[in-house]
C-alpha cells in the first residue's frame, strides 16, 4: 500500500484548514492552495494559533506545534503539488469548478496521485467523469470541524480503483480517524442518515402535535438523543441545511420518505435561521437558547380510577407496572368503567384510532407511550386525541408527573413523537443497508461518530425491538395513509427471519 508522505490541500476555508491540521500532526507535508493567497495566510495564522493553544495545554510539544506548522507549506500555485501523492480538494461547492481543478492537476501531478474530494453534495462519479483517469478519483468527506468529529467518509464512485479508497482509509486512520466506506450516493451515509430526525421531527411540528422545543425535550429526556431536531436545525442553520434538505430529496426522485417541509422555507425566507442569527426556532439571548416554559402540573384528581386497554400487551404491562410505582392500581375489568381515565398504550397508531377500534370514550381516553423504560428522571409523554375532554387529559397529566418525572401532554399523532421519528431514523438506516451504500458496521459508526446519537440506528432498532420498530411503521402507514412510512425491505425481512438489522445476508 502507498505510503503517503506529502499532500496537496486545494482551498484553505473552514474544511481545508481542519485537513491540513490533522495532517501535519500526523506527521504529513502538507501543501496548501487557494485562489486567495490571503486564504492561505490566514489559515496558516490560525493554525499556528490553535497548535499554540495545544502546546499551552500540554497537548502538543512547543516543538511539535512549530514543526506541525512548519509542515504547512503555502503553495503559491497549482505547479507546486506537483509532487504530491494525494490532493484534497475542498474548495466551493460546484461541480463544474471541481472538475476543472481536477482537470488542471490531473496535467500537473504524478500517475499515481489520488485525487480526492471534500464535497458533501456532489457525486464522486460526475467529477471523476471529467478526468483522464477517474480511477484515482474518490471522495473524502469529513465533518466540520474536522480536528474534533473524528469520522470522515471515503466514498467509492463508479470508476474509482477500489485501492485509492484502500489508501484514503488507512490514511485517515494515521491521522487519528474513522475511516467509513460509502457507495456514491446522494447524502452518502450521515446526510443521508440524518434524514430521519430532521424531516420527522417537522412533520410532527406541522401536524401541530407539539411546539418546537417540545418535540426536543422528548427527543433528549425520553429517546435519549443530545440533541433534538430543532436544537439540530438552529446549529448547522437553514442556510446550509434547507438547501440539503432539498437537494437530497431531489436527488432521490421526491423520494416520500426526504419530503421537506414549508417550515423551513418560510422561517429561511424570514432570516430565522438559526443560533448564528439570534433567532431560529428558539430565540437566543447573549448566546443563550431561550426555552419556552413548560405547562405547570395539574392538581391530581381525588380518587382517580385508572383502566388501561389490554389491547397492545406489553404496552398494557409497561403501563400498568409503572401506575404501581405510582402508588395507584388499575381497575381489573373487560372494559373500562363509566368513570375511570382510559389509558390506551398503541404502537405508530394515535389515539383516535384507538378510541374508534376499541369503542372507548374519546372525552377519557389518553395515549401512553411506552417504547421507552420508564424512571423518575425520563420524560413521559401523553397524548390526547381532539375527544379528550381537558379535564381528564389534565387527570393523566397529574397522575403521571406524580413522582415528580417530567411529562410532556402532546396532540394525536400516529406514533406520538419518540415513536415515529426513532421508527423513521431506524427504518432510514435500514434502507441505506439495503440500497448497499454502506455495511451495516459503516452505517452505525458513521452516525455515531457524525451525528453523535447514543446508538447506531441499526443497533437501535435491534435493541427497542425491530419487530415493535415495524409495527410502528405499519400502523403509522395505515393511519396516515403517507408512503413516507412505508418499512425498508431490509427491516421487513429481518423481522421476518428473526435476524438482526445488523445482520448483511448471510450467503
Ligand atoms: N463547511 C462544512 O461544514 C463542510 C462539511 C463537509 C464538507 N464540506 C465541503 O467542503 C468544501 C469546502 O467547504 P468550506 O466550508 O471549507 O468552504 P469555505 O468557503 O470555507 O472555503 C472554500 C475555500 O476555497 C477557495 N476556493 C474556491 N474556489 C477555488 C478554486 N477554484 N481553487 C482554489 N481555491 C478555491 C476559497 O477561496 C475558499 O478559501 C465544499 O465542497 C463543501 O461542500 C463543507
Amino acid at each position: 500500500m502507498k505510503d503517503i508522505q506529502t499532500i496537496g490541500v486545494v482551498g484553505a476555508g473552514a474544511m481545508g484548514r481542519g485537513i491540513a491540521q490533522i495532517a501535519a500532526q500526523a506527521g504529513l507535508t502538507v501543501r496548501l492552495y487557494d485562489t486567495s493567497a490571503d486564504a492561505v495566510a490566514a489559515a496558516r495564522e490560525s493554525l499556528r494559533q490553535t497548535w499554540d493553544k495545544l502546546s499551552q495545554k500540554g497537548k502538543l510539544s512547543a516543538g511539535q506545534a512549530s514543526a506541525a506548522l512548519e509542515r504547512v507549506v503555502a503553495a503559491p500555485n497549482l505547479e507546486a503539488l506537483a509532487d504530491c501523492q494525494l490532493v484534497i480538494e475542498a474548495i466551493v461547492e460546484r461541480l463544474d469548478v471541481k472538475r476543472e481543478l481536477f482537470a488542471k492537476l490531473e496535467a500537473i501531478v504524478g500517475a499515481d496521485c489520488i485525487l480526492a474530494s471534500n464535497t458533501s453534495s456532489l457525486s464522486i462519479t460526475a467529477i471523476a467523469a471529467g478526468c483522464q483517469q477517474p480511477g484515482r478519483v474518490a471522495g473524502y468527506h469529513f465533518f466540520n470541524p474536522v480536528p474534533l468529529m473524528k469520522v470522515v467518509e471515503v466514498i467509492d464512485g463508479l470508476r474509482t480503483d477500489p485501492a485509492a479508497g484502500d489508501v484514503l482509509a488507512e490514511l485517515a486512520r494515521r491521522m487519528g480517524h474513522t475511516p467509513v466506506r460509502a457507495k456514491d450516493m446522494p447524502g452518502f451515509i450521515v446526510n443521508h442518515a440524518g434524514r430521519g430526525m430532521n424531516i420527522d421531527g417537522l412533520r410532527t411540528a406541522q401536524e401541530g402535535v407539539a411546539t418546537f422545543s417540545q418535540i426536543d425535550a422528548i427527543m433528549r429526556e425520553q429517546a435519549g438523543f443530545r440533541m433534538g431536531p430543532f436544537e439540530l436545525l438552529d446549529l448547522t442553520a437553514l442556510d446550509v441545511s434547507h438547501p440539503v434538505m432539498e437537494s437530497i430529496y431531489r436527488q432521490f426522485f421526491d423520494e416520500p420518505r426526504f419530503r421537506p417541509s414549508p417550515i423551513t422555507t418560510v422561517r429561511l425566507a424570514g432570516g430565522l435561521v438559526g443560533r448564528k442569527a439570534g433567532e431560529g426556532f428558539y430565540v437566543y439571548q447573549d448566546g443563550q437558547k431561550q426555552v419556552p416554559a413548560e405547562p405547570p402540573v395539574p392538581a391530581a384528581k381525588a380518587g382517580l380510577k385508572v383502566w388501561i386497554s389490554p389491547r397492545h400487551a406489553d404496552g398494557h404491562a409497561r403501563a400498568a407496572a409503572l401506575l404501581r410505582t405510582l402508588g395507584a392500581e388499575p381497575v381489573a375489568a373487560a372494559k373500562p368503567p363509566a368513570d375511570a381515565l382510559i389509558v390506551v398504550t398503541p404502537f405508530g397508531e394515535d389515539v383516535s384510532t384507538c378510541v374508534a377500534d376499541q369503542g372507548l370514550d374519546a372525552a377519557r381516553t389518553v395515549g401512553l407511550d411506552t417504547l421507552h423504560a420508564f424512571e423518575p428522571t425520563r420524560r413521559r409523554t401523553l397524548m390526547a386525541s381532539p375527544g379528550t375532554t381537558a379535564e381528564w387529559r389534565d387527570a393523566a397529566h397529574a397522575l403521571f408527573a406524580a413522582d415528580g418525572a417530567p411529562v410532556t401532554v402532546v396532540q394525536d399523532s400516529a406514533g406520538f413523537v419518540a415513536q415515529r421519528i426513532v421508527a423513521s431514523i431506524v427504518n432510514i438506516a435500514c434502507d441505506i443497508a439495503q440500497q448497499g451504500i454502506a455495511t451495516p458496521e459503516d452505517i452505525d459508526l458513521a452516525v455515531t461518530l457524525g451525528l453523535g446519537y447514543p446508538a447506531g440506528p441499526l443497533t437501535l432498532g435491534d435493541e427497542l425491538g425491530s419487530e415493535r420498530i415495524l409495527e410502528i411503521l405499519r400502523n403509522m402507514q395505515r393511519v396516515t395513509g403517507d408512503m413516507r412510512y412505508r418499512p425498508s425491505l431490509w427491516l421487513q425481512r429481518r423481522v421476518q427471519l428473526g435476524m438482526s438489522l445488523r445482520e448483511a445476508a448471510r450467503g
